[in-house]
């Protein structure tokens, strides 16, 4: 293992066999200073068999997490919502397609993971051996990583750049439950493919003035592709960080409610400090504090998602 001085940024090799304990203490011998490392996590690749084929659920089988504005939860309900079907008994393959990797650092397998771009410009690389097993049962991710920043650069001229994800997603499409999708903050390469490759997308959006014109944005994409490259798509809105004392919010959601309707999930995702600290920790809210608001709350959204009774 290769670790790197905080202070000087001096280099030193560890040797394997030495590193006995998951965090320890290490003294710099160039400008003496004490940092504190933590081995990788153990990983394994791809384990399904090969031979295992399960139940479709064909209206929200890949599933995308879609909305060009920023902090809205895009990143928090992929994972969330993935580790709550994961503990439904779900097989769940999350698919960090957005170059900031929030979702694989999240996750805390940013330090060894391949990514997408391996899966396609690097030879010999497979789904199997980029998709990584998480530590969780049920859960796989395929990561991202700082070199998909030049995946649009290599494949934006590509005839069907946009079918991309699609196509490699194919390949795994027969052996996982789900496949969920998290998306950067705007609607381009890594957004169209992910609308392209998915059968339904969550928009989520806080209850705010502004964030109305968000949704009726990505909704009017949604629609186009659904006319024109990808007729089985739907969606439904989320609506996340709700604020149950505050007015406003309540006017708001009233207002979102009477325009879109059906097309609201009925649970509505609370603001949870439980939530915030399980992101400090990497792990999913449901791992940090089970009976939490908002744990309890993508549990419902799982079920209210895939028609599962409790
Ligand atoms: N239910 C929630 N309660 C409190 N904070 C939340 C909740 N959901 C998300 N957040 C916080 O909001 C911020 C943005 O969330 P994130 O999932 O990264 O959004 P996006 O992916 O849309 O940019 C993060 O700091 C996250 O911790
Ligand atoms: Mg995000």
């Amino acid at each position: 293992m290769i670790i790197k001085c905080e202070q000087c940024e001096t280099r030193y090799k560890l040797a394997d066999e030495l590193i006995t304990q998951s965090i320890f203490k290490v003294k710099c011998s160039k400008c003496s200073n004490v940092f504190t490392v933590q081995k990788p996590e153990k990983i394994k690749p791809l384990d399904l068999p090969e031979d295992a084929v399960l139940p479709e659920n064909l209206a929200h089988k890949i599933i995308a997490i879609s909305n060009q504005k920023g902090g809205v939860a895009k990143t928090s309900t992929a994972i969330n919502l993935a580790m709550s079907l994961a503990m439904q008994d779900k097989r769940v393959l999350l698919v960090d397609f957005d170059m900031q990797a929030s979702l694989t650092i999240a996750m805390g397998l940013n330090n060894q993971a391949k990514t997408f771009y391996d899966l396609l410009h690097k030879p010999g690389a497979t789904l199997a051996n980029v998709i990584l097993k998480t530590k969780y049962p049920n859960l796989w991710l395929l990561p991202s990583g700082p070199n998909m920043a030049l995946l649009m650069k290599k494949n934006i001229n590509q005839k069907h750049f946009e079918k991309i994800l699609r196509n490699k997603l194919e390949g795994i499409r027969d052996k996982i439950d789900h496949i969920i999708i998290d998306t950067p903050p705007s609607i381009e390469f890594f957004t169209l493919n992910a609308l392209m490759a998915s059968d339904f997308v969550i928009i989520p959006t806080q209850c705010e003035f502004l964030s109305m014109h968000g949704v009726a944005h990505i909704e009017e994409v949604v629609n186009i592709i659904k006319q024109r490259q990808n007729e089985n798509i739907d969606y439904k809105i989320l609506i996340t960080m709700f604020n149950q004392e505050s007015t406003a919010t309540k006017v708001i959601y009233n207002k979102i409610k009477t325009k879109y309707q059906d097309k609201i999930f009925n649970t509505t995702i609370d603001f949870d400090t439980k939530l915030q600290e399980s992101q400090i920790m990497n792990i999913p809210v449901a791992q940090y504090d089970r009976n939490c608001p908002s744990a309890l709350q993508y549990q419902a959204l799982a079920q209210e998602l895939t028609g599962d009774t409790p």
